[in-house]
C-alpha cells in the first residue's frame, strides 16, 4: 500500500463518502496526516487518544484506516456515555474504549501519554454543561474555567513532540453585543427561528422586532448561535442540539489556551461548511456584516 498523499486523499474521499458532516471530515483528514507523520520512520509506534469519542466515528476510522501502514500501538477513546462506548466496542472490537469523564484528572493521568490527542467537538459540551438553573443561562465564568481545565488536562496527555488536534465551534471576532439585522427568506425559517428563541437553553435569546414579521435584530452572540443551529431546527437532532452552545472561545482565547499548555500552533484554520444553507434561510441586512466562520481546527505541538 502506497503512502503518498494522493493515495490518502483518494482513500479518505472514498471512505468518508457516507459521512454527511463535512467538518468532521476535515478533522479526520488532518488527524490522518499527523498519524502518518508521527509514524515515521516506518514502524515508529504511535499512541492515539480521543476525548469525547462518541460512537467512535473519528478514532475508529483513523485506527482502521491506518491499520496496515502505521504502527498505532494503542488507541484509547473516552466518553461518559455508556451507550456510545458500547457502540464503539461493537464496531471496533480490537480497540480500547473507556466509559469516563475526561475532565477527571485522575482518569486522564492513568492513561499515560500519546503522540496524538484528539478533541473533536467535545469541549463545547463541557462549556454547555455549566448551565446554571438560578441564572437561567450558562454560567460563563464557571464554564470557561472548566473548559480551560479540561483543555490543560488533555494537553498534559501529549507526549513531547506529539500533537493535540482540536476541532470545535468558534466565537466570531467582534463585539458580541453588536446588533445584526436579519430578514427571514421563508415562512418556515421564521417559524424555526421562533422555536429556536423558545427552546435554546444555553442563553436567553432576545430578538428585537423590526416592524415586519420577517425582520429581526439580534446581538452577534445570539445570531451566531441561531445560524449555526439553524440546520438542526425541525430535525430530531434539535432535541440534543438545543442544550449546547457550539461557541465558547474566540480565536484569541484558543491561541492563549494552546500557549498556556506549552503547545506551539502548527496549523490553524477556520471553516464554514453550511453557509449555502444559511443563505437560503436568512439575509443579513446590516452593512458590513457577514455569516460567521463556524468551526476552528487547530493543531498544536508539544515542545
Ligand atoms: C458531539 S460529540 C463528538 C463525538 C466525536 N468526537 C465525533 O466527533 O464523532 C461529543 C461527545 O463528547 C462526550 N462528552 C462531552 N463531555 C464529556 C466529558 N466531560 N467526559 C466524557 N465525554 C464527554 C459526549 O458524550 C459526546 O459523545
Amino acid at each position: 500500500m502506497t503512502e503518498s498523499s494522493d493515495f490518502w486523499d483518494f482513500y479518505w474521499e472514498m471512505r468518508l463518502q457516507p459521512l454527511q458532516n463535512l467538518g468532521k471530515r476535515a478533522a479526520i483528514l488532518a488527524a490522518s496526516r499527523l498519524i502518518r507523520q508521527m509514524s515515521q520512520p516506518p514502524g515508529r509506534p504511535v499512541r492515539l487518544l480521543e476525548l469525547g469519542c462518541g460512537e467512535g466515528q473519528i478514532i475508529g476510522a483513523l485506527v482502521d484506516g491506518h491499520a496496515q501502514v502505521t504502527a498505532i500501538q494503542e488507541s484509547v477513546g473516552v466518553d461518559y456515555l455508556a451507550a456510545a462506548i458500547e457502540t464503539c466496542r461493537r464496531a471496533y472490537p480490537g480497540m480500547r474504549f473507556i466509559v469516563g469523564d475526561f475532565t477527571d484528572a485522575a482518569l486522564l493521568a492513568a492513561l499515560g501519554q500519546f503522540q496524538v490527542v484528539l478533541l473533536v467537538n467535545a469541549l463545547h459540551e463541557v462549556y454547555s454543561a455549566a448551565y446554571s438553573e438560578p441564572l437561567g443561562e450558562v454560567d460563563v465564568t464557571l464554564a470557561k474555567e472548566r473548559v480551560a481545565r479540561a483543555f490543560a488536562g488533555a494537553a498534559e496527555r501529549v507526549a513531547p513532540g506529539g500533537y493535540l488536534l482540536l476541532f470545535d465551534g468558534l466565537e466570531p471576532p467582534g463585539d458580541p453585543r453588536q446588533k445584526i439585522r436579519l430578514r427571514f427568506l421563508t415562512r418556515q425559517a421564521r417559524e424555526h427561528f421562533e422555536t429556536f428563541v423558545r427552546q435554546y437553553r444555553p442563553f436567553r435569546i432576545s430578538p428585537r422586532a423590526l416592524g415586519s414579521p420577517n425582520r429581526v435584530e439580534l446581538s452577534r452572540r445570539d445570531f451566531t448561535r441561531y445560524i449555526t443551529k439553524s440546520i438542526f431546527l425541525g430535525k430530531a437532532l434539535w432535541q440534543t442540539e438545543r442544550y449546547e452552545s457550539y461557541q465558547y472561545y474566540n480565536e484569541n482565547e484558543f491561541r492563549a489556551a494552546f500557549a498556556r499548555a506549552g503547545l506551539t500552533i502548527r496549523e490553524l484554520r477556520t471553516l464554514t461548511v453550511d453557509d449555502e444553507k444559511w443563505r437560503r434561510t436568512v439575509a443579513i441586512e446590516s452593512p458590513g456584516e457577514s455569516f460567521p466562520e463556524e468551526h476552528i481546527l487547530i493543531i498544536g505541538q508539544k515542545d
